[in-house]
């Protein structure tokens, strides 16, 4: 789909860092009790500064998101046909779900069928002006270009390998994952668990490890031997890349 250009109607909408002008109760030397969450990325990535996505990521809509197959697309977008509107575009990699409320009668941007960016204040800043809160936009996929080797964090335990794929170059969403160890030649399809987490119960503990992952395209990029027989769980490989 890279380099498909989009006609969709999209919005975007920046994340409310408001800050609310009721009364605060004031404690010892001014500051005031709040709240402050943080969201667990729905996609399984983790800090994503660490990951090498920066600010350049958005949240995606239900009807985008597609389940979290989606999870690591790019996507070129602009502000649309509004006085709002900046010059110019952003590049942005889908790394969060924006879940819909389906109790909420307006401004339900997230809910299907909508098709809906979420971006961090900075980013929809570059694309309109910051009091509009919400424009109209258009994208398209575009290819994404990653620094260095796809990732490979391995998680989980001897009896089930969980592996974070992360900084996915090409069109960035992976649609399937082969495993290996050293010590046979047979490759294990892994099966998705959720966003790009990948899952076997092979028992691979103490062999070196290789992958094939293939993105939406078709195209497949196998990394062979990333992880070395000493892997731990915890520990991020590093493999090629799609270009
Ligand atoms: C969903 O929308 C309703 C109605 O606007 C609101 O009361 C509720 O807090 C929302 N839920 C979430 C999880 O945001």
């Amino acid at each position: 789909m890279a380099g498909e250009r989009s006609i969709v109607l999209a919005m975007v909408m920046a994340l409310c860092f408001c800050t609310s002008s009721t009364n605060t109760t004031t404690t010892n030397g001014g500051w005031s009790a709040a709240h402050a969450t943080f969201y667990d990325g729905a996609c399984g990535y983790e800090n994503l500064f660490d990951q090498g996505y920066g600010l350049e990521t958005t949240a995606l809509s239900t009807a985008l998101f597609n389940d979290g197959k989606t999870c690591g697309a790019c996507y070129e977008i602009k502000c649309y046909s509004t006085q709002w509107c900046r010059r110019g575009s952003i590049h942005v990699t889908a790394t969060n779900f924006c879940p819909p409320n389906y109790s909420k009668p307006h401004d339900n941007w997230c809910n299907p069928p909508q098709q809906h960016f979420d971006l961090s204040q900075s980013m929809f800043q570059r694309i309109a002006i910051y009091r509009a809160g919400i424009v109209p936009v258009i994208y398209r996929r575009i290819p994404c270009i990653k620094n260095g080797g796809m990732m490979f964090e391995i998680k989980g335990n001897p009896y089930w390998i969980l592996v974070l794929v992360y900084n996915v170059g090409g069109v960035g969403d992976v649609t399937d994952v082969k495993i290996k160890g050293s010590s046979s030649s047979d490759w294990i399809q892994m099966s998705r668990n959720w966003g790009q987490n990948w899952q076997t119960d092979a028992h691979l503990v103490g062999q070196s490890l290789s992958f094939q992952v293939t993105t939406s395209d078709g195209k497949m990029v196998e990394s062979d031997n990333v992880a070395p027989a000493n892997w731990n769980f915890g520990g991020v490989y590093e493999g090629n890349n799609f270009h």
